[in-house]
Parts: C-alpha cells; sequence; structure tokens
C-alpha cells in the first residue's frame, strides 16, 4: 500500500519568532546558566524542547474561553463548567482546583500521609515525592524491573511488579500506607504508559487490604492512547472511554493541567471521598485560593475546562504523540541510543551510552543537555542523578536511567524544527568521545536540579 501520512489537524494563525544565535552566544550563555538548562534565559533559547508543561499553545476556543473569563472571588461559572468537565471525562465527583499539578500533590500528601508511613509508586516524580517526604511518607518504587533498563521492549513499562507491592503491605503493614500513588504515564520511565490489566490488578490487590489509590492523572489521556494501541481489547474504544475507565480505577487524580489539558497553567485534585474533598476544601484556602479558582483565574479554568475536550480527540493525540514517534524513529534510526519504546510525551536520550568515559557523578545526562544547547540553541532537560536528589542521609540517589529529555510541547513545533533537532543531536553523538563532564559547585536543598550550578572539568 502506498504511504499515507498523517498531518496536525489544525492550521497555525498567530506565530511567535524565534531567535537564532551564534556558538558563541551560547557558550557565553551556558556558562552564565552555570551548564543549568533551567538557569537559561528563553531569549537564548531556538528550539525549547526543556518541557512540555505549559508551553503547549492554546486553540481560538481556549483563547474565545479565556475571554468569557467570571473573575467573581466566589463561584465563578468557569469553576462550574470546569467541575463538569472533570466530572464527564474522569468521572470523579468532586474537584478543587489548585494553580499546578504540585498544589494538589501537597493538598493530598498532607491530609493523607503521617510520619513514618510508606508510599509505594510507579517510580518517582520529583515534585510528587518531595511532596509525600515532606510530609513524612517514605517512597517505595514499586515499578517493573523492566522500567530501568531503557533498551528492554516492554509495551507497558509503567506497569506495577505486584510482587513488590505486595512485599511492602507485608513489610510495612496497610495501616502505614495512606495510598499507592500511580503515575500513567510515567514520565521518569521515559513517558511510558501502565496498561489497564496491571491498574485493574492492582485496584484489585490494594481494595483487599483497604488501601486508597490515587492516580497522578497529569498525562493519562497521553495513556490512553498507548493503551488503544497496544492492548487487546480497547482498539474499538474511544480515548474518552479508556481514560473514564482508567480513572474508576482509582479513588481519586492529582493533575497537572499543564500537559495533557493544553494550558499553560491550571492544575486540579480530583476524588470521590466526601471527608478528603471537606479537608482539602480547607486546606486549598490556606495554600492556593477559594476552593473555587484554587490560585487561577477563571480564565484559566475556563481554558482548563476547554482543553479537557479538545486533548481526548483521538486525531489530536495522533499527532502528538506521532511527532514524538517521528523524532523517535529517525534518532534510532541513526543508531542513537534511546529509551525505547519511545515515550509519550517526549524522547529521552541514555547519557551512559554517549558518555561510558564519564562517572555518574560527572553527570553524564547533565552534560550533554549541555552539549546539545552549545551545537544549535536546543534546550532540554537532565532526568538523571541530578534529578533524582539526595535521600534522608544525604547520599545521592543513584538512578539507573541517567538520560536527557527532549520533550515536545503540544501543537508548537513544526517537522522542519523535528529536523533541526535530529540532526543537532547527531552531530553531538559524533562528537561523543571528546566531551569532558562537569562539577556541580551550587546544590539547592530541595529540587536541586532546577537551580544547581556546574563547571566543566
Ligand atoms: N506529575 C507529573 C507526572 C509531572 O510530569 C509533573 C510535572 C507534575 C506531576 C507536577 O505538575 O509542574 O504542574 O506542578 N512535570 C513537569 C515536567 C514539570 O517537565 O515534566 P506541575
Amino acid at each position: 500500500m502506498p504511504k499515507r501520512s498523517w498531518a496536525e489537524p489544525f492550521k497555525i494563525k498567530m506565530v511567535e519568532p524565534l531567535r537564532m544565535t551564534t556558538r558563541a552566544e551560547r557558550e557565553k550563555a551556558l556558562i552564565e546558566a552555570g551548564f543549568n538548562t533551567f538557569l537559561l534565559r528563553s531569549d537564548d533559547v531556538y528550539i525549547d524542547l526543556l518541557t512540555d508543561s505549559g508551553t503547549s499553545a492554546m486553540s481560538d476556543s481556549q483563547w474565545a474561553g479565556m475571554m468569557l473569563g467570571d473573575e467573581a472571588y466566589a463561584g465563578s461559572r468557569n469553576f462550574f463548567n470546569l467541575e463538569a468537565a472533570v466530572q464527564k471525562y474522569y468521572g470523579y465527583k468532586h474537584l478543587v482546583p489548585t494553580h499546578q499539578g504540585r498544589g494538589a500533590e501537597h493538598l493530598l500528601s498532607t491530609i493523607l500521609i503521617k510520619p513514618g508511613d510508606v508510599v509505594p509508586g510507579n517510580m518517582y516524580f520529583t515534585t510528587t515525592r518531595a511532596h509525600q517526604e515532606r510530609a513524612g511518607g517514605t517512597f517505595v518504587d514499586i515499578i517493573i524491573d523492566e522500567a530501568h533498563d531503557p533498551s528492554s521492549l516492554h509495551p507497558f513499562k509503567g506497569n506495577v511488579d505486584l510482587g513488590k507491592l505486595e512485599a511492602i503491605i507485608a513489610k510495612a503493614g496497610a495501616k502505614k500506607i495512606p495510598y499507592v500513588s500511580i503515575a500513567a504515564t510515567v514520565n521518569m520511565a521515559g513517558g511510558q504508559p501502565i496498561s489497564m490489566a496491571n491498574l485493574r490488578a492492582v485496584r484489585e490487590l490494594t481494595k483487599r487490604h483497604g488501601i486508597r489509590l490515587f492516580l497522578d492523572a497529569t498525562r493519562a489521556m497521553e495513556n490512553a492512547w498507548f493503551i488503544k494501541q497496544r492492548e487487546t481489547g480497547y482498539a474499538d474504544k474511544t480515548l474518552a472511554e479508556i481514560l473514564l475507565e482508567t480513572c474508576s480505577y482509582s479513588d481519586g487524580c492529582t493533575m497537572s493541567g499543564k500537559k495533557d489539558l493544553l494550558v499553560n497553567i491550571g492544575g486540579f485534585l480530583a476524588l470521590n471521598d466526601w471527608d478528603i474533598f471537606e479537608e482539602a476544601r480547607n486546606l486549598v484556602v490556606l495554600f492556593e485560593g477559594l476552593h473555587t479558582y484554587g490560585g487561577l483565574a477563571g480564565r484559566d479554568l475556563e481554558a482548563m475546562a476547554r482543553g479537557i475536550v479538545e486533548a481526548v480527540q483521538e486525531d489530536h493525540m495522533r499527532a502528538r504523540i506521532g511527532q514524538v514517534e517521528y523524532v523517535g524513529d529517525h534518532l534510532k534510526a541513526l543508531g542513537i541510543p534511546i529509551v525505547l519504546p519511545i515515550g509519550g510525551h517526549a524522547v529521552f536520550l541514555d547519557a551512559k551510552q554517549f558518555f561510558p568515559q564519564l562517572d555518574q557523578l560527572q553527570f553524564p545526562a547533565q552534560t550533554l543537555a549541555a552539549e546539545l544547547y552549545l551545537d544549535s540553541g536546543i534546550r532540554s532537560m537532565e532526568r538523571g542523578i541530578v534529578s533524582a536528589g539526595r535521600d534522608k542521609n544525604g547520599e545521592h540517589h543513584r538512578p539507573k536511567l541517567e538520560l536527557v529529555r527532549l520533550t515536545f510541547p503540544r501543537r508548537v513545533y513544526t517537522q522542519a524544527h523535528c529536523d533541526v533537532t535530529i540532526e543537532s543531536v547527531q552531530a553531538v553523538w559524533e562528537n561523543r568521545k571528546t566531551v569532558r563532564g562537569l562539577e556541580m559547585i551550587y546544590e539547592p536543598k530541595h529540587l536541586r536540579f532546577f537551580q544547581a550550578r556546574f563547571k566543566r572539568l
């Protein structure tokens, strides 16, 4: 059959010019930024693949919704629109808006975790674990071993190892486990999905022990896409149906609307239990804002409500994940080491294979992100030992995965930007043997990867 391509299900009606820089300008910018891509000025960045968080392009309908913001302090109509959309598409009864995902994580962790508790999860996420630990909990990784292996082709590397979960329940006791924390997809594993069958099994197991299950639904729509593609029995279901079923196996979710939901700011906590909801409604007033705005303007609530409806459309998701696959497939064909299968929101480069000459404490992934910026002005992100931080005893967590994430904002870049990206990664790959590592010269206490500074060895 002759090839039939997909294309973006939108056309562009507003553009934002990009600035190109010289290598000398980038060298200077990189030194000023302490070799940390988070500390670059975005004006010095050409193609920004730092994150897909809050960086997506809103639609004309979302922008029109912004003009319909009801900026009343209490009871804004946009809150009720969002509440209705969350109930319809995610299926939870109660909604507490928050300024972004970590606002919801803060509320949930504060309400449910007591000092000494254990929170099992399918790999950590930085802010999620930080809030669990801040509340006195200890995170325990229960993801399958394949998730820690960049070359394993397991189709659902976000799955929970039920044996690991059973073992931690037996060891800690169900009373010490306030909830199991399940991400869909799993960001730190490379944007890898969890299967419906696995999620259902986790729900059954935890239910037998009277343990709650909370979902990090930040990219659950992308997870739904993978279930539709890969899991028997789901090919003919809509993404909306799959999303609803996913959520039905949980007691609630924390959500960063800045990803799936195509907004620049926003998030929520959504759940079924009235008592937890009551407590969250009380606390949100202290930390975020009144329970009907949660730190957001009415217009932001409206954009998020509209984003839910747009994001769950199949043609949108095909193009979104199709773009990530396009870059991943090309890099793979060039023999460049990436995490496989290719994830939902990003292509992850395996920095250990780029720089076998570097010890993990010479920060191979941080180094790779710096080299890529130097080559072309493309901004990526370290997801390795710097992101992993230190444990309670002050020792570095030493993650098996030492990755650089090329993260794709939704509806923002074209295929030509993708080609430039592929070529730049190839150039760095070809020069990999000459590269020296980095030394950390400033280390912040919390979430160090955001503000740490480095110098060249
Ligand atoms: N959960 C997941 C899986 C995330 O990827 C993020 C954010 C959050 C929670 C926190 O949400 O940023 O709205 O407070 N991830 C961004 C990223 C920062 O670049 O991956 P937030």
